[in-house]
């Protein structure tokens, strides 16, 4: 960012990302419905709601991945440290290195270990050698919690590994190119509750370097994992507070019948 760059309410405010009146269509019809939120840095944020909200809808608008849908039309304000993302001006490979995406189901490239983390930063010219190159591999792999298990055969194919490998391995995939942001769409859904339990733990980890957002369709882990906690319903955004607050006393109906489980 240039000194240039003018000052936005979402700089001013100190908040990493922040989004203004969000609406997203998919052909006529609307998924998400006037959505303001911001998100911070050292802090989990939890998206949680009923299947088909527009949980996902909306984590995927932070970093412009609605883009590769055709029908998708996304209107509204989302910034990044101030900067309108869906400006012409954002290099959308750019954005999607600093603001960075795991998924439901582990999805490592079929290559080796170490060339599913060396990739990244290769595009993106982050290593200057193969010996820097070397560092910021094993270094991804050690905050993901994998490099132990993977140290010894790091030419070995990623998806040799098991789930709950496979999704550290994406996890270290986003961390190589040094993101601000990582957007985590159910990153558990697909694994046993002993992978859960070291991707949860993972997070926790994580948290004091990037801002997460992390949609879970289980309350108890938005419960342990999560500062701030969203509230979606039918595409609208019906409460958004500290955790521990949503959990114990929700302000809105809606709110309180969703995690007393009442509807889900
Ligand atoms: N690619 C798509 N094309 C058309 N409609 C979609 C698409 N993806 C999601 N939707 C619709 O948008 C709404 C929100 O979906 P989604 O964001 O996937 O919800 P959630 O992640 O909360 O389950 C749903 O009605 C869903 O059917
Ligand atoms: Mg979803």
């Amino acid at each position: 960012m240039t000194d240039a760059t003018p000052l936005s309410t979402a700089t001013a405010t100190g908040h990493k990302m922040s989004a203004r009146g969000v609406n997203v269509f998919y052909g006529d019809k609307q998924a998400i419905r006037d959505v303001s939120i911001d998100v911070d840095m050292d802090h989990v944020t939890a998206f949680i709601g009923p299947s088909g909200c527009g949980k996902s809808t909306f984590l995927r608008t932070l970093n412009r991945m609605n883009d590769t849908i055709a029908s998708a039309r996304v209107t509204g304000d989302i910034m990044l440290d101030g900067e309108d993302i869906y400006s012409s001006a954002m290099d959308v490979v750019q954005l999607r290195a600093r603001v960075g995406m795991v998924f439901q189901k582990p999805n490592p490239f079929p290559k080796s270990i170490y060339e599913n983390v060396a990739y990244g930063p290769r595009i993106h010219g982050l290593a200057a050698s193969k010996v820097a190159l070397d560092g910021i591999v094993e270094g991804s792999l050690r905050r993901a919690g994998l490099w132990d298990e993977v140290k010894d055969r790091l030419s070995d194919s990623g998806t040799a590994l098991s789930g709950g490998q496979q999704q550290r391995l994406c996890i270290a995939r986003a961390i190589a190119v040094d993101p601000e942001v990582i957007l985590m769409d159910e990153p558990c859904s697909a694994l046993d509750p002993i992978a859960t339990a070291k991707i949860e733990e993972l997070i926790h980890e994580l948290r004091g370097r990037y801002a997460i957002v992390i949609v879970t369709h289980n309350m108890q882990q938005a419960a342990r994992v999560s500062q701030k906690t969203a509230f979606f319903h039918l595409g609208q955004l019906v409460e958004y507070g500290d955790t521990d607050n949503i959990f114990t006393a929700p302000k809105q109906e809606r709110t309180k019948d969703y995690i007393t489980g009442r509807y889900g």
